[in-house]
């Protein structure tokens, strides 16, 4: 048998319903605040990521899906959105400012562990050519009111400012200068990031690397007036409001466009180590990339870790309930198919298998479909003008007349 790739997963049935509560959560948040849906390709020339995710990420030095097409151009599976999404910008000439949310695949060659994946799903919004402090908060808000919304309830709002290339040389040079004499203690990485991007150390998850950062001069000590001022009042916002929210010092996140504010969600039941989201502003990467001057901030979730977060906290939606419909001869099953027709076009999920086995046989099915209720039309009923209506935990069955199963479902069903 063929298995599938490790760190991808199938999402079951059972999950699926779960998968689906989130996405439609979050779309009918994000367009309360006016984003519009985008797509862009899963697969993108290679040179995209090194010039904005960053050769000195992990996701572009070591993470990345990448080989030569038939006609040898350098291709990459998308780790992460946010370049695809300023590139269409750029490329299709969209008018300014935009609000966009997608949702999609992202592959990342990371070692498979609890809530890391090879491929994942996020649910991004970007907002660009925005510059206020505001713009900030309020992808704050559309995450936290996304969070109550789905019942997710242990959530911590982790945010730092990593300044911007006006205020970072200051800072490297006194971090550099504190480095001096612990370079030895670092890890082999850490070696190699304090030659090409010393902010990155913060990231690390080695325990000794972790120690010398945890008394290392911040960032955030750093900053010039400008972001010091954007970050004051990015704060401000959210005190003003009841989100919660802790200062992470250490949070420069992972990916090399971010300028000013940094953010992160994580969950009580995953940990601290495991972010169900993040994001921050990226002032400049829309001009990396070749077109105009739109200051941007946006965040992405990653869609399986908000699943599994959700069942750990055990707070998941209602189960639906579902209803098959069952019959005894070809007459019957007509009647039946009438009304399953009348029991979706009042919103009752149902079924009926066409395949005319015997009501013994199709009450099993029913069984092993872990329906809720049956409804059976047998010849006796059919003469009568009812339905026997069947509740499938308790075994009760109890006869309906025709016109009144709608009214009867939808009480005892709850749609
Ligand atoms: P990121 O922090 O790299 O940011 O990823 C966003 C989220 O995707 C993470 O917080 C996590 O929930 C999920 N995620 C990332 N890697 C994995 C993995 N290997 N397995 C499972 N889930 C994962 C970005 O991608 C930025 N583009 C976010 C952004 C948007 N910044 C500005 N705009």
């Amino acid at each position: 048998m063929t298995k599938r790739l490790k760190g991808m997963l199938d999402i079951l049935p059972e999950d699926g319903e779960i998968i689906n509560f989130i996405i439609s959560n979050f779309e009918k948040i994000v367009k309360l605040y006016g984003f519009s849906f985008i797509r862009t390709p899963i697969l993108e020339y290679a040179e995209l990521y090194y010039r904005s995710t960053g050769i000195t990420s992990d996701i572009v030095n070591k993470e990345m899906y990448t080989f030569y097409d038939k006609k040898e151009r350098l291709l990459s599976l998308r780790p992460e959105g946010t370049p695809g999404v300023i590139r269409a910008i750029i490329e299709n000439q969209l008018v300014l400012p935009q609000r966009l949310y997608y949702l999609g695949p992202m592959f990342r060659y990371e070692r498979p562990q609890k809530g890391r994946l090879r491929e994942h799903y996020q649910l991004g919004l970007e907002i660009v050519g925005e510059k206020s402090p505001y713009s900030d908060f309020e992808i704050i808000k559309i995450a936290n009111q996304f969070f109550s919304q789905i019942f997710l309830k242990d959530t911590t709002t982790l945010v730092n400012s990593i300044g911007c290339e006006k205020c970072r040389p200051k800072f490297k040079e006194v971090f550099l200068s504190y480095l001096k004499d612990k370079i030895e203690f670092l890890c082999p990485d850490c070696q190699e990031r304090k030659e090409k991007n010393p902010l990155r150390i913060f990231d690390c998850k080695n325990e000794k690397c972790q120690k010398i950062i945890k008394e290392s001069p911040k960032v955030k000590d750093f900053l010039c007036f400008e972001c010091k001022d954007h970050f004051d009042k990015f704060l401000s916002f959210l005190e003003k409001s009841n989100i919660k929210y802790k200062i992470d010092e250490n949070l420069v996140r992972g990916l090399d466009y971010y300028t000013k504010t940094t953010f992160e969600f994580i969950s009580e039941s995953l940990g601290e180590k495991i972010s169900i989201g993040g994001g921050g502003r990226y002032d400049n990467l829309m001009k990396e990339l070749g077109g105009n001057d739109a200051p941007s901030v946006g965040f992405a979730l990653g869609l399986e870790r908000i699943l599994f977060a959700l069942k750990e906290n055990k707070n998941l939606p209602k189960e639906k309930k579902t209803l098959m419909v069952i019959y005894d001869c070809e007459d019957s099953f007509y009647e039946a198919l009438k009304l399953v027709d009348l029991l979706r076009e009042n919103n009752i999920p149902s079924y009926i298998n066409p395949d005319l086995e015997s009501l013994k046989k199709q009450l099993k099915i029913a069984d092993k479909l872990n329906m809720k209720y049956v409804i059976i039309i047998g010849e006796r009923e059919r003469e009568k003008g009812s339905y026997l209506l069947r509740d499938m935990i308790s075994g009760k069955q109890e006869e309906i007349e025709k016109e009144k199963i709608i009214e009867k479902l939808k009480e005892v069903i709850n749609v």
